[in-house]
């Protein structure tokens, strides 16, 4: 089931999140097809929660012979690319048969799912095969922080189904052991939990600065932002960031099969 806002903050977000947080997402999505439980070779994937489908694109890249994206927020997979054929759906009732694919991707998209286990069973009906991503436990990349706390001082406040996800994450997600445990109770034999550090990629505090303001959370409030008083918070953004860089972020990957 999608969670309250969720769709309508992805929705909103797309445009942003095309411009900034995409390129970083790809990255993030090729490091985690790099371990996938099976041959991608002539493989048929299916991306949950697709977004812009980075996944399916990274599973493409590596010799997947087909991909189809799927995703709550249809303004999330008009930004994905051409020769993807996309399907809107909840992650937990997917509209294909039994075993219609090799492999699963779900990149970052357990956190948002009210029961991710649900979700694990309902991607194992359709594959044998899932590989799943979320970010290791804890603030993350200081540079996180530091613009939101810029953004906050110009008045930002995170909206409620952000608040409301933070407080109600099933905890399992974002934990080696949790992740695991999740895995298993959706019935996979196989399951491994491997940690992945991967550059951002994001080479200029600016670039820093568009992923974050691209993010769900914040987009719709810096895109209501007068110009000049806009322009100003990305300088002090900005100025925030550069002692920070480069950019490592550390991700979890479910592997189960
Ligand atoms: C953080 S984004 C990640 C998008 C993409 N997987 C990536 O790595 O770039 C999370 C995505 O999950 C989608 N989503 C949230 N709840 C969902 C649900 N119940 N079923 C399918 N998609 C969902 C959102 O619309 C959003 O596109």
């Amino acid at each position: 089931m999608t969670m309250p806002g969720v769709r309508e903050a992805y929705d909103d977000a797309a445009e942003s999140w095309r411009r900034g947080p995409e390129a970083v997402y790809a990255r993030l999505a090729d490091a985690m097809v790099g371990v996938a439980p099976v041959e991608l070779q002539d493989a048929l994937v299916l991306d949950v929660g697709a977004g812009t489908a980075v996944a399916a694109r990274a599973a493409l890249d590596r010799g997947a012979s087909r991909a189809v994206a799927s995703d709550v927020a249809d303004g999330m997979l008009r930004g994905r690319p051409a020769g993807i054929p996309a399907v809107l759906a909840d992650a937990a009732s997917l509209p294909f048969a039994d075993r219609t694919f090799d492999l699963v991707t779900a990149a970052f998209c357990l956190g948002h799912m009210a029961d991710p286990v649900a979700v694990l069973r309902e991607v194992r009906r359709v594959a044998p095969a899932v590989v799943a991503s979320a970010f290791t436990p804890g603030p993350g990349h200081p540079v996180k922080a530091a613009v939101d706390e810029v953004f906050a001082r110009h008045g930002f406040t995170a909206p409620p189904w952000y608040q409301r996800q933070k407080a109600e994450l099933e905890p399992r997600v974002d934990d080696p052991d949790g992740l695991r445990s999740l895995g298993h109770a959706a019935g996979f034999w196989q399951v491994e939990v491997r940690q992945l550090e991967v550059d951002a990629g994001l080479e200029s505090p600016a670039a820093v600065v568009a992923w974050r303001t691209g993010m769900a959370h914040l987009a719709p409030f810096v895109s209501g932002l007068d110009p000049a008083l806009l322009a100003r918070a990305r300088a002090e953004a900005e100025e925030a960031v550069a002692p920070l860089l480069p950019v490592t972020i550390s991700m979890l990957v479910l592997c189960g099969s």
